[in-house]
């Protein structure tokens, strides 16, 4: 925004030619300035495909500096657990992060910090495309998905309580102000990449209340934005679709849990989550992650396919306007998985996680 008003401003003042030729050249200098990010390398195998995209971000030249924090709970004096101070530090400079697996540990007496992260942040949408990738054989080959999740609410609202013995209730909570927010950034984001619907995905026809309510804020939404085509689908008619003709879907936005049944239902489409890359956006800040495991059974060895978290730190560089960088990157890794020649074990190679981040770090560098 600043560069493009910088220039603007040169190209109509009344500065002489040669420095008007200095000024422009100072301001690209300006516009490829280094930027801090926060890097959350995470559990098990993360430390190693954190170190595999910070290499292929060097061989890029990408404008990026790193500031890597370790996010593992804190116990605060009220005795419950929290994130630590340093992560909020971090994100409030930087506004945007790089995130691997975190472990959650079932029963230790904090929630799972994916979850706690999004909260903290506010980081309202989850983003996964799902795309086919060429020479990678799957069962489809034309699927061209993107999910958009509601990431706060919903039935992720963690109130659960016992009724009676025997009995225990939880509440799926949907607000107007999470729905409309989220609905208003699934239109923005098939706008701006040239997507041509949306697809609502519901089941108010069971809970009439919850789902009406975020179908209700999809159809305000989509009435204000009539370039991009608006349908409505039950959760269920969707999956049986899906598995059936992927083709057929665009930008798909629902409520929380739906999101995450179906944005794994997408990304077993195309490979799974290996390859798949998620953005998680709010409107202080995003943290791109990979949403598969910790792997810990393969950590340490040099095993690990760093393609899911390198195609979300791809999905990052985007939202930095880096696109230059993004296009780049990710034109080299899915090439060398096109290829087939350095794969890892998980893809159906026996390349090391180094070999393959060095096959891609050579395209990255030869197409420069
Ligand atoms: C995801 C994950 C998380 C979720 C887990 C790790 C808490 O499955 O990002 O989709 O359920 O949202
Ligand atoms: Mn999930």
């Amino acid at each position: 925004m600043a560069c493009k008003f910088v220039k603007s401003f040169l190209l109509k003042s009344s500065f002489s030619p040669v420095l008007k030729k200095s000024l422009v050249t100072s301001q690209r200098l300006f516009s490829s300035e280094v930027r801090t990010v926060t890097l959350i390398p995470g559990d098990g195998i993360g430390p190693e495909i954190s170190a595999a995209v910070q290499k292929i971000f060097e061989a890029s030249g990408t404008p990026i500096a790193w500031d890597p924090v370790d996010v593992t709970p804190v116990k605060g004096p009220d005795g419950n657990f929290r994130l630590p101070q340093k992560i909020f530090d971090s994100m409030a400079k930087t506004k945007i992060g790089l995130k691997g697996p975190l472990e959650t540990p079932i029963g230790k007496g904090h929630q799972s910090l994916n979850l706690a992260l999004r909260k903290a942040f506010s980081l309202y949408a989850n983003v996964r495309p799902c795309r086919s990738i060429e020479g990678y054989k799957t069962p489809y080959d034309d699927v061209d998905i993107v999910t958009i999740r509601e990431n706060t609410e919903g039935e992720y609202s963690g109130i659960e309580h016992i009724i009676v013995d025997g009995v225990v209730q939880s509440i799926k909570l949907i607000t107007e102000t999470a729905s409309m927010r989220v609905a208003e950034y699934a239109f923005k984001y098939a706008r701006d990449n040239k997507r041509k619907t949306v697809t609502a995905v519901h089941k108010a026809n069971i809970m009439r209340m919850s789902d009406g309510l975020f179908l209700k804020c999809c159809r305000e939404v989509a009435a204000k934005n009539k370039d991009i085509k608006f349908t409505e689908m039950y959760l269920d008619t969707v999956c049986l679709n899906m598995v059936q003709d992927p083709s057929q879907y665009d930008v798909l936005v629902m409520p929380n849990l739906y999101g995450d049944i179906l944005s794994d239902l997408c990304a077993g489409l195309i490979g799974g989550l290996g390859v798949t890359p998620s953005g998680n956006i709010g409107s202080e800040g995003a943290i791109f992650e990979s949403v598969h495991g910790t792997a810990p059974d393969i950590a340490g060895e040099d095993k690990a396919n760093p393609t899911a978290l390198l195609l979300s730190a791809v999905m990052m560089l985007r939202h930095m306007e880096l696109g230059e960088h993004a296009n780049r990157i990710q034109k080299s890794a899915l090439e060398v998985i096109s290829e087939g020649k350095v794969l890892t074990g998980d893809l159906g190679g026996k390349a090391k996680c180094s070999e393959f981040t060095d096959e891609i770090c050579e395209k990255v560098v030869s197409s420069k």
